[in-house]
């Protein structure tokens, strides 16, 4: 019997932190920006490349093992330029392209991988399986507090969390403001959990005429940015939230179990006038729509090992757990693509 392809694949499998980490060291070494600065579709030598790097001895046997896997897995392309096996240049393939920052690169993936490789948030998944027995929240094993807790007391891993987080919000809030007409109509507009004021500062560049509160903790907004139209305002959401005309939430009550997530939209209760509204642009999983890309789940064991015992809720799971909060949802709005899981749901207190 040939055990070739499912030992390989077992391999792989067992192998399969690799990739993300050798990535990582590559992005530390600054690589693929130092490619990118040589201009588009350009290629450098091995010599080329360390001759950028911040040492004036670097490990050259080290540094092609690390371009030749990363190669392999398509990130950089080689080009042999003479019979001597060592005349290599390398340069980006398409991939590569989220994976240097230089100029600002739209839609670059770098803080997201710096995020999800850093050894802090790494090490909750070492307690996946207490998850099981114990019924607890990884992260917590791990550090003994909360993501959020813990970014407090560590304001590095506090920006590369929110770095990350405002990456994939400039992805979302393009297609949000383009697909969701809903803010139209909104004078104040509260962001709770709004981190760096990303996901706000698209929405007032649509609508000018909306005042902005930027509403997180005390320790991160005071990093937020100072944005015209944005005011920050720091305190928690589980005390009482900022008064406003709409309350909007994106990637915030997935973190939250449905009791703390009742506590929060109580506080959007009383935070709101008659009529007012809530905004939630969350994941919605689908009977029809199961995981089957291995992307898709990822995302919701990114969620046990990161987050307070939230996850990814149905529609009638949103439903009901806005009733129960004193809201009625009157819109449900899908986004198309990548996105296709968020939607905005539009809820009115009633
Ligand atoms: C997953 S992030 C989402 C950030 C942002 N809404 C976005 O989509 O980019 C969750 C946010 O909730 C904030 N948060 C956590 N606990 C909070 C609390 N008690 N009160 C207010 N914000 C809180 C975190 O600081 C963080 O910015």
């Amino acid at each position: 019997m040939d055990y070739s392809g499912e030992l390989e694949q077992a391999l792989e499998t067992i192998f399969a932190f690799v990739p993300t980490l050798v990535l990582k060291s590559a992005i530390l070494l600054n690589i693929p920006d130092i490619i990118a600065k040589a201009g588009a579709n350009a290629s450098l030598s091995l010599d080329e490349i360390a001759s950028e790097l911040p040492t004036k001895s670097p490990n050259l046997h080290y540094l092609s093992r690390i371009l030749t896997y990363l190669s392999i897995k398509g990130i950089f392309f080689q080009t042999q330029m003479s019979d001597n096996p060592s005349d290599i240049r390398y340069g980006l393939t398409d991939s590569a392209k989220r994976f240097y920052v230089r100029e600002n690169n739209p839609g670059n993936l770098v803080p997201l991988l710096l995020m999800q490789a850093h050894p802090v948030l790494m090490a909750s998944w070492h307690h996946l399986h207490e998850c099981v027995l114990q019924d607890c929240h990884a992260f917590e094993k791990a550090h003994g507090k909360d993501l959020w807790a813990y970014g407090k007391d560590d304001p590095l891993v506090s920006s590369v969390v929110n770095d990350s987080m405002s990456t994939l919000t400039v992805l979302g809030m393009e297609q949000i403001v383009s697909c969701y007409d809903g803010f139209k109509d909104v004078k104040t507009l509260v962001d709770v959990g709004g981190g760096k004021g990303t996901a706000l500062a698209h929405i007032v560049k649509v609508y000018p005429h909306i005042h902005g509160i930027n509403f997180d903790l005390a320790h991160l907004v005071q990093t937020a940015p100072s944005i015209p139209g944005i005011e920050n305002v720091g305190g928690s959401m589980f005390d009482s939230i900022p008064s406003a005309d709409a309350i909007f939430f994106k990637n915030v009550l997935i973190d939250w179990d449905e009791e703390k997530c009742e506590q929060i939209l109580g506080n959007c209760h009383k935070a709101l006038p008659e009529n007012g509204r809530v905004i939630v642009a969350e994941n919605i999983t689908t009977e029809e729509a199961r995981p089957n890309k291995s992307i898709e789940i990822v995302a919701d064991l990114v969620m046990i090992t990161l987050a307070n015992g939230g996850k990814e809720r149905s529609e009638q799971e949103w439903k009901r757990l806005l009733q129960k909060s004193g809201f009625s949802v009157i819109k449900i709005v899908g986004l198309p693509g990548l996105f296709s899981k968020l939607k905005i749901i539009e809820a009115i207190k009633v």
